[in-house]
């Protein structure tokens, strides 16, 4: 045992073996006119392709294998994988798809003999899947304690770049988070806090920490049972940065209007303000190290994307080290056409926050546990 990460280069000769790949090809469809699934986002997909490539030109016969949505252990027409394997066979032929993996309730149950199944072929697994690697699924967290297993290049590239965030990062360092539900970013805020020098609070999620500061609201979204967690990060030595201003809409009557600190009766915040979006502008742009997970507000509906755009476009611009992670603000980043000038954008959605909680995640100690030099 150790605490090494199997790389590629760790398997034995390839040449002729049949290699397994678990990958997470988890991306977003849109249906066509014509009542055709299409995928969305091929970010995740192409992602894979270094790894793909390494295997095939050892000369192994690979087999890729992902889950798709949640079906829940039975067979979701919707949710099988041929649009992906369609596309695969554009950019990488010779490289094989199985169907679904979580069709099967073994896949999510760890079940043993499902594990035995799923392997039965194969010499090698490699893990590349890094946006589900917080998932004890058998596909997973089984394999490297049964064969000759390995980190593939995107995995080990996020294991690389989040622990050095976590260990390292040249400051100061800012982190910006977002989304809507306090609830599930609050492990995340109070891991982060210590780490970094500057925390950004926007979103949904704001609305909770200004209400614990005493201010009005309106009909924002607010997570009272969070409340005191919000004043307790608040009360700590870290600095926080909240909006001074929101984009608010009156639902019964469909009026947009842009308001201070305090959101009126009747409205809600839909996105940060214009002076919010510059004061986290001008952080960011001071920082050696950015970390931005979740969008400034409902960046899907135009009136409410101009915060998230200008803290995508600020991040960008940063000198520093850049990272975006999570689904909603990694789709905003590809939306605006930023990703290129992003350090690292990772596919991780659930898998970096839990990696930035706890620093480790449970497919990443199989593979570690499962290396013997
Ligand atoms: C994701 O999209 O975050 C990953 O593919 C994991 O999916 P899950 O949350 O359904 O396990």
């Amino acid at each position: 045992m150790t605490e090494r990460l199997p790389q590629l280069e760790d398997l034995p000769p390839l040449a002729g073996r049949s290699v397994l790949v678990r990958a997470d090809f988890n991306v977003p469809f849109i249906t066509d006119a014509e009542g055709r699934r299409r995928i969305s986002d091929e970010f995740r997909i192409r992602e894979a392709l270094p790894t793909l490539t390494y295997l095939i030109n050892h000369r192994a016969r690979v087999t890729v294998c992902t889950h798709l949505g949640r079906p829940e252990g039975r067979y979701v027409p919707e949710l099988n994988v041929a649009p992906i394997r369609e596309y695969l066979k554009e950019i990488i032929p010779g490289v094989t798809l199985m169907e679904n993996l979580r069709f099967d309730p073994g896949e999510e149950a760890n079940d043993p003999e499902f594990l035995d199944h799923l392997l039965r072929h194969f010499d090698y697994y490699v893990n590349d899947a890094f946006g589900v690697s917080h998932r004890p699924h058998a596909s997973v967290i089984g394999p490297p304690s049964k064969v000759p297993s390995a980190a593939g290049r995107l995995l080990a590239r996020e294991v690389e770049v989040l622990s050095n965030l976590l260990d390292g990062p040249a400051r100061p360092f800012v982190a910006i988070v977002g989304g809507a539900k306090v609830t599930d970013k609050l492990a995340v805020l109070k891991a982060l806090a210590p780490k970094v020098d500057t925390l950004i609070v926007g979103g949904g999620m704001a609305y909770t920490f200004h209400r614990a500061m005493g201010h009005e609201i309106g009909n924002s979204l607010l997570d009272e049972k969070q409340l005191d967690a919000c004043r307790a990060l608040l009360a700590g030595p870290t600095r926080i940065v909240l909006p001074v201003d929101s984009i608010a809409i009156n639902f019964a009557t469909e009026e947009v209007r842009s308001v201070g600190l305090d959101v009126p009766e009747g409205f809600a915040g839909l996105d940060i303000g214009p002076k919010s979006a510059a004061i986290f502008a001008e952080v960011i742009a001071g920082a050696k190290t950015v970390l931005w997970n979740g969008p400034m507000g409902v960046f899907e509906d135009e009136r409410f994307a101009a915060g998230t755009r200008a803290v995508a476009e600020a991040v960008a611009d940063c000198d520093g080290f850049t990272v975006v992670g999570g689904g909603d603000s990694v789709a905003a980043v590809n939306l605006m056409g930023l990703e290129s000038r992003i350090d690292h954008v990772s596919t991780g959605g659930g898998a970096s926050l839990e990696y930035i909680e706890q620093g480790d995640l449970c497919g990443i100690a199989a593979l570690r546990n499962s290396y013997e030099d």
